[in-house]
């Protein structure tokens, strides 16, 4: 082998979370709750894309990620691509959209919000997609993209 540079590995069975917005793979381990996945995650930020880009990848090896989960990363990165991976094909490549409801991914950024005071779940309408601005069923506090990621649950 002549090729030094270091690749990332493929993966064999699982799902590859691909154009993830550069420095944004940790937010999305944390909605997805990979910190306490017991099987192989791959992590690789400040991946060259493209001419003068940069992405993040996150490789979940012999997972597959619910339609809430999937949903759920367009709070995050929108334009990442999530890829089911079988026998190291890539066999479904799909965008993600963002859902219409959000409910107990994200808490409330609102003191006052009944949610950080009863046990009820937290629920927001996404009120725009892009950019994303979504409002609390509760307290109605609007909070956009960049407030977000400060309250994965
Ligand atoms: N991948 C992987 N393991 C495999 C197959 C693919 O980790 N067995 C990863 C690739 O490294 C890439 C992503 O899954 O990050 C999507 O793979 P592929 O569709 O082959 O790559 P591209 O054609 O470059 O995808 P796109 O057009 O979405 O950029
Ligand atoms: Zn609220």
């Amino acid at each position: 082998m002549t090729e030094k540079k270091l690749k990332v590995s493929a993966i064999r069975q699982g799902t590859v979370i691909d154009h993830i917005l550069q420095g944004k793979a940790y937010s999305v381990v944390k909605i997805l709750h990979l910190d306490t996945y017991t099987e192989t995650v791959t992590i690789a930020s400040n991946v060259p894309s493209g001419i003068s880009g940069k992405k993040d990848i996150v490789k979940i090896e012999n997972r597959r990620l619910s339609p809430t989960e999937v949903s759920s990363i367009a709070l995050i990165s929108p334009d990442a691509t999530v890829n089911i991976i079988e026998e190291y094909d890539v066999i479904e490549k799909g965008k993600i959209t963002p859902p219409d409801e959000i409910d107990n991914i994200i808490t409330c950024t609102n003191p006052l919000c009944i949610t950080n005071h009863e046990d009820v779940g937290t629920r927001f309408n996404v009120e725009q997609k892009d950019p994303l601005v979504i409002r609390c069923h509760y307290c109605e506090r609007t909070m956009k993209e960049k407030d977000i990621e400060k309250v994965i649950k």
